[in-house]
């Protein structure tokens, strides 16, 4: 019999941190009952990795700085640019990569996409969600195949290591972490002290292996990766798909990242046969269409370092019931209702009485307030059901007395609305000092400063 004692603990789910008893507010997150019981299991070992060898007493001494000799690491280069710019220039050996997502996004594809294309390279995919048989369905849907990707489907994490002491492989993918958990506790998969247990080995592992790891990530429904926050804190880097499942656009970006840039993002479109890059993104983003509709404004925003054309469409309708609707899908509601108020102030429309319907294409959600301008413009354009000009591209920011107010990065945004071929860009007049504008041959700079200057110029 064995006399391992039992202990219990509570954990908040939130954050983490644990507490010998219950308490209603966590004191360090700050959320409410967030604390639920978990039974640990005192253990002797230590580290499943590495289980039989002894492990050396001598502990870290300090270094100079100067003298720790500098090691430039060879990146591991992944057969897609996308990935390879939001990690900030490949996988770099030895680090622990989260990948977070709501189910469905396509995580699962993504990572099989890219092993099953590294083919020269042994990769361990885990899936503690899927059979071998449905990964090899999506592998011969996406039409590929591979000889040294070996699929483990187990939620053992000693018998992941074990399997990994077999085969050496190079890269590790773990689909996902709250899958799997470790005898050595005893709460269930998916638990605060599971998922820091197991990270924590994956850690230790990847870090004395040099072998990377990735672990895919769940996400709740507020938006943050299920599991302890810690979980961020441990790893190297963060990456996060998103998009809306309804459309074939999806978006990579890196929250967090210990070897680059969080600036970064990477674009996908989904297909029949897996995920493409999307290496020009403006170019779907804007429909081509032969006739000119009213409501319909491109705007010129930025995502992270990338410019990024996108197409907004406003539909203003009278309201057919008493409470007029306003709904947006990738632009925040809160910030529709501000714009709609100035507009109701500003330029004395009457919208209060109207439905108003505010889409941008391809389910990509935007947060550059970049984009304001272009909104109010296709608010406008379809109120007054005026077509504008597919030509113009918007880039300027509303404030609350309708002013319209300089954006960051104006040069990039002039350059690829030119690239693009628009030939005229409507931004803040106070953009205009930071620019050279004989620079720009080929498209016409209009500099305004409140929106009902906007309206006159394009109205009349
Ligand atoms: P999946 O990778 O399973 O998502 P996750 O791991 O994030 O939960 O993606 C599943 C979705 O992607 C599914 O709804 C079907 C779609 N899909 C395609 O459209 N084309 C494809 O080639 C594949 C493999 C999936
Ligand atoms: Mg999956």
């Amino acid at each position: 019999m064995s006399l391992t004692k039992t202990k219990t603990a509570y954990f908040c789910q939130n954050c983490g941190v644990s507490s010998p008893k219950w308490v209603g507010r966590c004191p360090s997150c700050g959320q409410w009952n967030t604390f639920v019981e978990e039974v640990v299991y005192k253990s002797e070992e230590k580290f499943l990795w590495k289980k039989g060898e002894e492990k050396k007493s001598r502990s870290p001494q300090p270094q100079l700085l100067s003298e720790v000799p500098a090691r430039n690491e060879e990146r591991i280069q992944l057969p897609d640019a996308e990935i390879n710019r939001v990690l900030g220039g490949g996988l770099v050996p030895g680090s622990l990569v989260l990948m977070g997502g709501e189910p469905g996004i396509g995580k699962s594809t993504l990572l099989l996409q890219i092993s099953l294309a590294l083919k020269k390279r042994t990769i361990l995919y885990v899936s503690g969600e899927e059979s071998e048989q449905q990964i090899k369905m999506r592998a011969e849907r996406l039409k590929m195949s591979a000889e040294n990707f070996f699929v483990l489907t187990d939620t053992s994490l000693d018998n992941i290591f074990r399997q990994i002491s077999e085969i050496n492989p190079e890269i590790v993918i773990v689909d996902s972490i709250q899958t799997i958990f470790s005898s050595k506790i005893d709460s269930s998969a998916g638990s605060v002290s599971q998922i820091r247990e197991c990270s924590g080995e994956f850690l230790r592992f990847a870090k004395e292996s040099g072998v990377p790891v990735i672990l895919i990530g769940h996400i709740t429904k507020d938006g943050t990766i299920a599991g302890p926050k810690i979980l961020e804190h441990m790893v190297d880097t963060v990456l996060q798909f998103e998009g809306d499942r309804h459309h074939v656009y999806r978006i990579l970006r890196s929250i967090k990242n210990r070897f680059g840039s969080t600036a970064e993002l990477g674009i996908y479109e989904m297909q029949g046969a897996g995920l493409r890059e999307v290496s020009n993104p403006s170019e779907v983003l804007i429909a081509q269409r032969e006739e000119n509709l009213s409501g319909i404004a491109i705007a010129a925003t930025m995502e992270g370092v990338r410019p990024l054309l996108i197409e907004t469409q406003a539909l203003v309708s009278s309201a057919v019931y008493g409470t007029p609707q306003r709904s947006s899908t990738g632009f925040d509601l809160r910030r529709l209702n501000m714009l709609l108020a100035v507009l109701e102030k500003r330029c004395g429309f009457r919208l209060g009485a109207k439905d108003v319907f505010l889409n941008l294409a391809g389910g990509i959600k935007v947060e550059d307030p970049a984009i304001d301008l272009a909104v109010i413009t296709s608010i406008l354009s379809s109120g007054e059901d005026i077509a504008i000009s597919p030509k113009i591209a918007f880039s300027g920011e509303v404030g609350l007395s309708g002013e319209i107010r300089p954006v960051t990065r104006i040069e990039q945004r002039i350059s690829e609305a030119e690239k693009m071929g628009f030939e005229e860009i409507v931004l803040s007049k106070y953009n205009l000092k930071g620019i050279d504008k004989n620079r720009y041959k080929g498209i016409k700079i209009r500099a305004v400063g409140k929106v009902e200057e906007t309206f006159s110029y394009l109205f009349g």
